[in-house]
């Protein structure tokens, strides 16, 4: 390992090992190329030989403070999803997959942006249209998706979303408490000169609201009627441009990350991924007929409440990314 100091910052030598089975080569035949993006703690790179080229992920339990159970299990269920829609929806995962190295590496068709595979929308309008577009209608397409009850305990597809965000008691405790609306108003303030005018206008706006008692109440009513949506469509319900590869020039769109799959109500990958577009700059005007309102509601209350907590990590802006998505659903949700 002394001998590889630059591959062993991306991936382990269990990891590699398992490339370089794959690909048929030692490992110091191997090159490592990083990635960006991504928001787990796991080691991830695009590992080649030759002319092949493939994408491998790795729980490294040492930059974990657990054993890492909840990485492995995700893990797993990425690969175990993955491989079922491979069947049935094959236009919209990775080619090939495997679980190697007891589970702690997933390996993955490459889709590199070096490829031409994008992983956010296009700066050309004309083709950020068709991306956005690509993506909601396959979040519609999945939506359809029936499975066996056995099939879905297996994979841990089972309903989450209207519990955790429906029932989410952040909005109430915002109308309940001054100090909270305070805080909240501070950190917009704080924010806003920062971002873009479309954003700006959007913090402008949260913060008016804050100070709107009976628009706070509507929002927690509207929020509450998200939690009576029947959960029978399978969702990926992590659609965001960092977790998908689109491929401009034939259309071809491949979703990855699908350790948080399950069914959710009608809409609820289309409505995520509206507010990921959004508050990314996109006009999402010619697709407001696919927002969930009452999961756009029910976003508002949910990431105001987590924005007000510490980071995850000195310097990250999780938080400030879930002020904006608060204030970017909120925007949405008005123009429903
Ligand atoms: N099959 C792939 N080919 C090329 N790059 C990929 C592939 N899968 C993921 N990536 C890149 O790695 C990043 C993080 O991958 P992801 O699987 O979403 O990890 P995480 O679990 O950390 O979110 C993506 O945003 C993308 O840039
Ligand atoms: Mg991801």
């Amino acid at each position: 390992m002394e001998t590889l100091p630059n591959h062993n910052k991306l991936l382990t030598y269990r990891a590699l090992q398992c490339a370089a089975a794959e690909l048929g080569v030692n490992v110091s035949d191997l090159q490592i190329a990083s990635v960006s993006g991504g928001f787990s703690r796991n080691r991830r790179a695009l590992v080649s030989a030759g002319d092949r080229t493939i994408f491998v992920k790795e729980v490294d339990v040492d930059l974990l403070p657990d054993a890492g159970e909840r990485e492995l299990a995700w893990l797993k269920k990425d690969y175990g999803v993955t491989q079922l829609l491979q069947k049935l929806h094959p236009q919209y995962v990775a080619d090939w997959t495997k679980l190697a190295g007891d589970g702690y590496v997933l390996m993955t068709t490459s889709y590199a942006s070096a490829d031409g595979w994008l992983w956010q929308p296009s700066a050309e309008k004309f083709v950020a249209k068709r991306y956005i577009s690509a993506v909601v209608a396959a979040t519609r397409e999945l939506e359809n998706t029936q499975l066996a009850d056995e099939v879905i305990e297996e994979l841990q597809l089972q309903p989450f979303t209207t519990a955790e965000l429906g029932l989410d008691d952040g909005i109430d405790r915002v109308i309940a408490e001054a100090d909270i609306r305070r805080q909240l108003i501070d950190n917009y303030r704080t924010l806003l000169p920062e971002q873009s005018e479309v954003n700006q206008q959007r913090c402008q706006k949260i913060i008016r609201l804050l100070s709107e008692r009976d628009k706070l109440a509507d929002i927690s009513a509207h929020a509450k009627q998200f939690a009576k949506q029947p959960e029978n469509c399978f969702d990926h319900s992590d659609v965001r441009s960092d977790n998908l590869a689109f491929q401009p020039q034939t259309g071809e769109l491949k979703l990855v990350d699908w350790n948080w799959a399950s069914y959710a109500p009608r809409g609820s990958g289309a409505t995520e991924f509206l507010i990921d577009m959004a508050r990314h700059g996109q006009d999402v005007t010619p697709w407001l007929d696919e927002l969930n309102a009452e999961m756009l509601a029910a976003f508002v209350g949910f990431y105001l409440i987590r924005s007000l907590k510490p980071p995850l990590q000195p310097g990250d802006n999780l938080r400030q990314m879930q002020a904006l998505s608060a204030a970017t659903a909120y925007d949405l949700l008005e123009r429903t």
